[in-house]
């Protein structure tokens, strides 16, 4: 009597005459077998998946390497994952690999040039949607691709002040009345933000040489010279220069080099201050190359009065900030005790780098000077933050 049909080996027909049964079924089984035990072991390890750094690192020096470029590591990554998807696996290192692929896919998709609605993408199930889709903008779409020449060339009041009355703005020969606009906001910022800050150098300067790092068409610089000190103006546009020359004669002007360096001489001003200028720069070493600036131009003792764009504090509360790592094209941002990001922003040439607020204390640190205040720009807006900071004497 012939063996029931079965698989291979066990009793069918293709079972070499002599052959023992119990040799041919290892031989078949083995390299799933070991496929199955590789794929949920864990190993290797993803190289270059979303950062899980240490804080001091991420805090003093800025990385500025794109993540998930290991290619040999993400292809056994996706073949474990694959597998794991496959056997309905949960809490096991294979399907911890597979979340970290998707992960890291992400950021590949966020480190090319893809556009993703306004500027800012989310990768949590909680935060579906871009956080600013209902803000109303005012200005060309190109603008996030365009750098700050162009700009200027195109349309520098709107560039500067991009609200709807500036949208139809011509590039040169302004109407009195776009330019009363534009000097009263200017009046404006340097009324709520510039003059407290003289006020307080006032008890060891009376005239500080006061120095704007991007001042575009001298919008704010007007008020300085109008309140009497000495300043000057720096800005990477030789257009923003050549209007601001004509609008406001008064300050010496600075362009950039190709380095990012003007000729300002270092320990030369009592306060340095921004205003909309850094959460424009869209790599982190450019970014890191302006504040180096602007440290290196502020005297011992002297003030650095930055706006910048974080999103450490968008929950409101200035005494505990959440985190941030930045990356040279993009940011991940953590909320208080958590170790996944809630959120990604991929810089451009309009919404640029949000700082981590650790890595700007970081940098300004390694540069000597420490934070004494910070605030909201708004209230409406709580990733618009000014920060004041104190070189050491
Ligand atoms: C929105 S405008 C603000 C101008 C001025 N601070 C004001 O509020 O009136 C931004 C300015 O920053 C300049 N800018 C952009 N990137 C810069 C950089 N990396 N270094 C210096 N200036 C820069 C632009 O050319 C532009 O004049």
């Amino acid at each position: 009597m012939t063996a029931p049909a079965g698989p291979e080996g066990e009793g069918g027909q293709l079972t070499q005459p002599g052959a023992s049964v119990s040799a041919g079924r290892p031989r078949f089984w083995f390299p799933f077998i070991a496929f199955m035990a590789w794929a949920v072991s864990g190993w290797p390890p993803i190289a270059h998946g979303p950062p899980s750094v240490s804080r001091t690192r991420t805090l003093v020096t800025p990385r500025m390497d794109s993540p998930a470029t290991d290619t040999t590591a993400s292809v056994a990554v996706d073949l474990r994952a694959m597998t794991a998807v496959w056997m309905g696996l949960d809490n096991v290192p294979a399907a911890l690999a597979h979340r970290r692929m998707e992960e890291a896919r992400r950021s590949r998709d966020m480190s090319e040039s893809r556009v993703y609605g306004p500027d800012v993408m989310t990768v949590s199930d909680r935060d579906k949607g871009p956080a600013s889709a209902e803000a109303p903008t005012y200005f060309p779409d190109h603008w996030r691709e365009v750098g700050w020449e162009q700009k200027a060339r195109e349309n520098p009041l709107s560039a500067v002040m991009t609200i709807q009355e500036m949208e139809a703005a011509p590039a040169e020969d302004f109407s009195p009345e776009m330019l009363e606009a534009f000097f009263t906001k200017g009046r404006l910022l340097f009324n709520n933000h510039i003059a407290p800050r003289l006020t307080e150098l006032l008890a060891t300067d009376a005239k500080p040489l006061v120095v704007e790092y991007g001042c575009g068409a001298g919008r704010i610089l007007r008020a300085v010279v109008d309140a009497g000190y000495p300043c000057a103006g720096i800005d990477i546009s030789r257009t923003m220069l050549r209007h601001c020359a004509r609008l406001v004669p008064e300050p010496a002007l600075y362009p950039l080099d190709d380095a990012g360096r003007c000729a300002l001489p270092s320990d030369s001003a009592a306060l340095v201050y921004s205003y909309a200028v850094v959460q424009h720069i869209s790599r982190l070493s450019n970014y890191v190359t302006a504040i180096d600036e602007m440290c290196r131009i502020v005297q011992p003792g002297g003030v650095l009065a930055a706006q910048v764009n974080c999103e450490d504090f968008a929950h409101g509360d200035l005494d505990n900030p959440d985190r941030t790592e930045n990356f040279e094209t993009y940011s991940l941002h953590y909320r208080a005790g958590e170790s996944e990001p809630h959120q990604r922003h991929k810089y451009n040439e309009w919404s640029g780098v949000y700082i981590g607020y650790g890595t700007l204390q970081g940098l300004l640190a390694e540069r000597g000077l420490t934070i004494e205040r910070r605030y909201f720009h708004t209230r409406k807006k709580l990733r618009g933050l000014w920060i004041v900071a104190r070189k050491a004497a």
